[in-house]
């Protein structure tokens, strides 16, 4: 087994950025590359800027792919996969689902390089504290040889099998509880509010109960202080769901549909890049009030 030293990240967004950040303080030789070169200036102190997609992949033992979408790690693979080091491993974390995930590991194996499915779970604010959980599906002596970058970005690791796409599955099926429990929440604020009670009194009588939950008071606040700086954007919520409703057709569909047009909604409105909390919005239309956090400060 060979030590991975150097390690490319390719996507510098919320997470990508972060993320190399974290492996690069893990004492890794680290180079990065984004498709808008502004992304890189955080990071030039600790990583190698390169030019290209393909000029960053030359010679690592390791490439961390965190794209938006499989449209996107197709584009920038097509040239960097055939730039990457035989024997390398490829970490792919981007959320594409099992289909993409399934046809992106058959690319790898074709070009000789050995491909680690391996979404995260988690926002901005674990990414920076390196307190992902990562999702991993691959071969052992592969996830052997990454688990010291996987360390230097998660707290957890959850091994879902020996190969793709079954963590990609599992984020799915992850993703589509946050959806749920983020609307979930949005909506019980807006009865609240609806039924002339301090949306804030729900937060608190929930608070510490069996139908608590952490996330469900983060996005409570979030939205009762009306603050949807993004820590997960409604864009990627909504592509995760779509790609949950596609990718289970033998489900019962009702429950994905209402997220589809709840986050679609709220994304057509203008706030797809808000945090997922702004869902609130979408529960607002039928008969606009107002708005809990003007009520409180009235
Ligand atoms: N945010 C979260 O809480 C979270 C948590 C877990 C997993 N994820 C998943 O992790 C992935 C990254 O999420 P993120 O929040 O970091 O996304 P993000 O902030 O929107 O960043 C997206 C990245 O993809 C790049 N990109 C998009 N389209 C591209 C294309 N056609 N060609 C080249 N590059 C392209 C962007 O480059 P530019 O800078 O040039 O636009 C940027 O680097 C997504 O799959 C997301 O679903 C997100």
């Amino acid at each position: 087994m060979s030590a991975v030293r150097s390690v490319t990240v390719l996507g510098l967004g919320t997470m990508g950025a972060a993320m190399a950040a974290r492996i690069a303080g893990a004492g890794f030789d680290v180079t990065v590359w984004n498709r808008s070169p502004e992304r890189t200036v955080p990071l030039r102190d600790v990583a190698r800027v390169a030019p290209s997609a393909a000029e960053a992949v030359e010679g690592a033992d390791a490439v961390l792919t965190m794209l938006f979408d499989a449209d996107a790690v197709r584009a920038v693979m097509a040239t960097a996969l055939p730039a990457m080091r035989p024997g390398a491993i490829w970490m792919q974390s981007s959320t594409v689902g099992t289909l993409a995930s399934a046809e992106l590991a058959r690319r790898a194996s074709a070009a000789g390089v050995r491909y680690v499915d391996a979404p995260m779970l988690g926002t901005k604010a674990p990414a920076q504290q390196g307190r992902l959980t990562a999702l991993l599906a691959g071969a052992d002596t592969d996830l052997a040889e990454l688990e010291p970058v996987v360390r230097a970005v998660a707290s957890k690791s959850v091994r879902i099998g020996d190969a793709a796409p079954a963590a990609s599955g599992l984020k799915l099926a992850a993703n589509a509880w946050i959806a749920t429990i983020t609307a979930g929440i949005a909506q019980s604020l807006t009865i609240a509010d609806r039924l002339g009670v301090d949306p804030g009194l729900l937060l608190e009588a929930l608070d510490g109960t069996a139908p608590d939950s952490p996330y469900a008071q983060l996005k409570g606040r979030a939205i009762l202080a009306g603050g949807f700086e993004p820590q997960f954007e409604v864009a990627g919520l909504l592509k995760d769901v779509r790609l949950a409703r596609a990718e289970t057709e033998r489900i019962a569909p009702e429950l994905l549909d209402a997220l589809e047009r709840l986050y679609g909604e709220t994304a057509d409105e203008g706030a797809a890049g808000d945090d997922i909390a702004a869902v609130w919005r979408a529960f607002q239309h039928a008969a606009p009030v107002v708005a809990a956090a003007e009520r409180r400060a009235g």
